[in-house]
């Protein structure tokens, strides 16, 4: 039998994911609500037999579905995953969790209480090249790393201001943090410096930084710096994580991992899809129950929120902060 999938959020990053869902066997893009039933209507045009609606509880009441994707802005996150696990519907949920940290902290407490299947998209832990990384520190000592998302303003209105998005490092940078943490280990202090250079003065309504750089402390012993910009032109940036060890040098990007040693350069270039092995992780965990191809739990992703909150928290107050592990 067909599993029925809804969508909440009507933006570019749905129909990224309703498109991927439509192509798999067996699975139907069934619902989208959103935040008017005229743009869910419009997006739900797209996949044959899906029904746009005006909420989220009429989604939930009009229709019998098996999961569903949030992909909504960092502000509208809360409400939305509460009704979900109070009906048991599963969900995949969009990173970041929320622009800040008590509503994810509400959620997972939800989630303890009720769980269900549920996934976080923190696609890049899919990468081929992420578990390629990962396997070759194998028999490593990380020293430090560096990590940088470098780039220009995303222009949808939520994201420039600081109630809407988090700002950059919570929103984006995340998937960095994520990284860090997935590669080499849980994070015990931070301490980070914002500033506000250019964008404010280019765009109206901004009240995100839009340079920033985090110096984290790892329970390891390991150290790292992740910086992040939004100050950069259009088509120009550079994102990636590079860990500095004992045996040499890895570098990722999203394009490519490269493996330096005393004697060795190794460039690993995978074309592999991750939001494809994102779902098809959460979609074979519907169907049979087990979750264990499912790369980033709700809890696990609380973790990462905890260090990019706590990242605002010291660029606010100028103090280094601790994060509760
Ligand atoms: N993993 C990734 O690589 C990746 C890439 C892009 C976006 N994202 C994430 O996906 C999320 C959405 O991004 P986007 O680019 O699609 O944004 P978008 O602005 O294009 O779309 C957001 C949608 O959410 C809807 N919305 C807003 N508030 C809502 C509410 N309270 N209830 C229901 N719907 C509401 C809006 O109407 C809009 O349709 C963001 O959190 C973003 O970080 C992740």
């Amino acid at each position: 039998m067909d599993l029925n999938i809804g969508i909440v959020g009507t933006g570019w990053f749905s129909k990224v994911h309703g498109d991927i869902l439509a192509g798999m066997d067996g699975v139907r893009v069934a619902a989208v609500s959103g935040t008017s039933l005229a743009k869910a209507e419009s997006l739900a045009e797209r996949y044959p037999g899906a029904r746009g609606f005006a909420t989220l509880k009429d989604m939930l009441d009009g229709t019998k579905l098996d999961a569903v994707y949030l992909c909504v802005p960092p502000m509208a996150h809360g409400e939305i995953e509460a009704e979900l696990i109070e009906r048991g519907v599963p969900f995949l949920v969009e990173k970041p969790l929320a622009a800040e940290l008590s509503t994810p902290l509400e959620i997972l407490n939800r989630l303890e209480q009720k769980p269900l299947i549920h996934s976080v998209g923190y696609h890049f832990r899919y990468k081929a090249s992420i578990q390629k990384l990962k396997e070759a520190l194998e028999g490593r000592v990380i020293g430090m790393a560096l990590g940088a998302w470098m780039g220009d303003m995303p222009q949808v209105s939520w994201w420039r201001r600081q109630e809407g998005s988090g700002g950059q490092f919570i929103e984006q940078t995340t998937h960095i943090v994520d990284l860090l943490r997935y590669t080499a280990g849980e994070v015990e202090e931070v301490y980070a410096s914002y500033a506000n250079r250019v964008v404010h003065n280019r765009f109206e309504n901004v009240s995100v930084p839009d340079v920033g750089t985090v110096t984290l402390k790892l329970k390891s012993g390991a150290i790292a710096n992740i910086s992040n910009t939004c100050v950069l032109p259009g088509g120009v940036g550079e994102v990636g994580l590079s860990l500095y060890t004992d045996k040499g040098i890895l570098g990722w990007n999203p394009d490519r991992l490269e493996i330096t040693g005393a004697e060795e350069k190794n460039t690993y270039t995978m074309n592999d899809n991750p939001y494809m092995k994102e779902s098809e992780a959460f979609i074979h965990a519907l169907r049979t129950g087990d979750s264990s191809g499912i790369l980033s739990s709700y809890a696990d992703a609380v973790r990462t929120q905890r260090v990019t909150c706590a990242a605002l928290e010291s660029a606010a107050s100028g103090k280094p902060v601790q994060i509760e592990n």
